[in-house]
């Protein structure tokens, strides 16, 4: 296997990096970057926020899977930004793990909670919470979450990580 032909993919909680680091990686691999959040978006011509809104989160959770179907189709290796919740169902996690390089980008809860406290977020499931209920959300869904964020390939503690070393971890596992 060479990472060559290979798409990269992140995963981890909201506020881990995946998009910021996806960015520059792909840049670093001179590859198109997808984060599958934009995709849906530019697809149903909806924020997230609104679908949610407007469509609940089972009608987000079957459009995330469809269009994850239709990146993993993408023929050009991409480097692509999961959701947080992406790849936490059975049938996600296996066509992740089969088409791609995925990678877990590992971050603490606490850490986490400090990030996410200081944006101000637009993010459906944590909008509104109070730093005590924002504080016990991260907690209890990064627990549920991360039997499936470390099935991942390759797990990277993302406190400091930059793209480069991304990149090496990546060229190293398939070289
Ligand atoms: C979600 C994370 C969000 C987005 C949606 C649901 C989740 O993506 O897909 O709001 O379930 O954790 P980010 O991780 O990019 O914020």
């Amino acid at each position: 296997m060479n990472y060559k032909n290979q798409h990269v993919f992140l995963c981890g909680f909201m506020g881990s990096g995946k998009s910021t680091l996806g960015r520059q990686l792909a840049k670093r691999m001179n590859r198109q970057f997808i984060d599958l959040d934009k995709f849906i978006e530019n697809k149903v011509q909806k924020s997230i926020a609104d679908l949610f809104k407007e469509q609940g989160e089972k009608t987000f959770r079957l459009l995330e899977t469809r269009y994850l179907f239709e990146v993993i189709k993408i023929k050009q290796p991409a480097v692509v930004a999961l959701g947080g919740g992406t790849a936490c169902t059975a049938l996600n996690l296996d066509i992740v793990k089969q088409n791609s390089i995925m990678v877990y980008i590992s971050v603490s809860a606490n850490e986490l909670f400090e990030r996410l406290r200081k944006s101000n977020t637009k993010r459906p499931l944590i909008k509104g919470l109070s730093p005590e209920a924002l504080n016990l959300y991260i907690h209890r869904t990064l627990q549920e979450r991360e039997p499936f964020y470390k099935q991942a390939h390759l797990q990277l503690n993302g406190s400091g990580l930059n793209d480069s070393q991304l990149f090496d971890a990546v060229r190293h596992y398939a070289p």
